[in-house]
């Protein structure tokens, strides 16, 4: 968005400048004739970016990163890893409500998925750690999460013989909090879905069907590109949820803090009920969806979108459309991530 009013201003402003120099100028009509010609190509870029087809990571602490995801080690009581809330079979999120940590506790929110979750411009849905290093901290150390403590996680990971080993070839420092996220982070950086919708912004009319074209149409036409827009057809702002019609009094169930979202970060009363915009990469794979975990199909989910975020009762024959589309960005693991790999 920033992009494309920049461009547009600095078109403007060409056009004045150039006007300036002319003998006998029509300021105006040159003016609108110069932003009119570079508009085209402006509105002809697509709102969705694609993925690139790899991504550049360190292959050695992506591996030492993907054992680390998947071991309960990192847990206080050995009972939970990374990948019990953000399981690979599940689209790199959870199959449930709310999350469910150690000691079978029941957390406050919906997990959000891993996958491409490196460009998301901040991380969590309240935003509160700014990448993917900061954010992995958190759930080690969170009592309900993983319940440990990190002191105790560096201890055991040096007494591991292999872990030893391998963090004292890729760091200088062998086994630090900071090594382990990091390693944690690149891994997760290279979790990259690219999806048939991919395909077809780089060119391949083929690559998706007369249906998704369609639903995608739609998607654009009634507005959800203004929130589910770049790379990760979201991950770019935070929004209200709720914007033109209260969210939390049509639930029908009591309001939780999480429901509060940026707020509870930045106190701003303003912030209530803001959320990062999810990413719908995948989304096929990952219900129960939004933050609460509230709804269980892709269909009731588009419909509380058009109802609560644009003001509009999308018919059954759009939502559908929709719903096709999104199938459409349900993309490919890496081999190296794929379950059993
Ligand atoms: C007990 C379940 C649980 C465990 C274990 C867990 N997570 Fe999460 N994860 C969540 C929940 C719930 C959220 C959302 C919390 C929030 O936004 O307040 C989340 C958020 C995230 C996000 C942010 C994604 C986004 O788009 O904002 C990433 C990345 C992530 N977790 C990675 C990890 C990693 C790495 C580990 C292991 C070190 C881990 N998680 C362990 C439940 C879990
Ligand atoms: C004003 C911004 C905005 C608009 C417009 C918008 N969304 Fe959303 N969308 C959000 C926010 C914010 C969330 C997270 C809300 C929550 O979890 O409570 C969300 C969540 C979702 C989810 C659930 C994601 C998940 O991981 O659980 C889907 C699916 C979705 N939107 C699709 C759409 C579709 C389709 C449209 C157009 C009909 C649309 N959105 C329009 C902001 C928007």
């Amino acid at each position: 968005m920033y992009q494309m009013k920049w461009a547009l201003l600095m078109v403007a402003a060409i056009a004045v400048v150039g006007c300036t120099k002319k003998e006998a100028p029509a300021p105006a009509a040159e003016e609108a004739a110069a932003v009119e010609k570079e508009k085209a190509p402006v509105a002809a870029v697509e709102p969705i970016v694609p993925l690139p087809s790899s991504v550049e990571v360190d292959m050695d602490k992506v591996l030492l990163g993907r054992s680390l995801y998947h071991d309960t080690m990192l847990s206080g009581d050995g009972t939970v890893a990374c990948v019990t809330c953000h399981s690979l079979d599940h689209g790199g999120a959870e199959p449930r409500k709310t999350s469910k940590g150690i000691g079978g506790q029941m957390g406050p929110i919906n997990s959000p998925t891993v996958l491409n979750s490196g460009y998301n411009f901040v991380q969590f849905w309240d935003g509160r750690a700014k990448d993917l290093q900061e954010q992995a901290a958190g759930p080690v150390a969170n009592p309900i999460e993983m319940g440990a403590d990190w002191d105790k996680v560096v201890k055991r990971l040096k007494k591991n013989k292999e872990y030893a080993a391998t963090f004292a070839k890729l760091y200088d420092d062998g086994v630090t909090q900071a090594n382990t996220t990091d390693a944690i982070a690149e891994y997760e950086k290279s979790l990259i879905t690219p999806s048939r919708f991919d395909k077809f912004l780089l060119g391949d009319q083929n690559a998706i069907s007369d249906a998704e074209k369609q639903g995608y149409a739609t998607f654009k036409e009634v507005g959800c590109t203004a929130c589910h827009t770049g790379i990760n057809v979201g991950g770019t702002m935070f929004q209200k949820m709720g914007l033109v019609k209260d969210y939390f009094a049509g639930r029908g169930t009591p309001l939780t803090e999480a429901d509060m979202g940026r707020f509870n970060v930045s106190k701003n009363p303003a912030e209530k009920h803001f959320f990062k915009v999810p990413s719908l990469r995948n989304i096929e794979l990952t219900p129960p969806y939004l933050h609460d975990g509230s709804q269980s199909t892709l269909e009731s989910t588009v419909k509380i979108m058009g109802t609560y975020q644009l003001g509009r009762d999308l018919t059954d024959a759009q939502v559908n459309g929709i719903v096709s589309f999104l199938k459409s960005l349900t993309g490919e693991l890496p081999a190296h991530a794929r379950p059993g790999s």
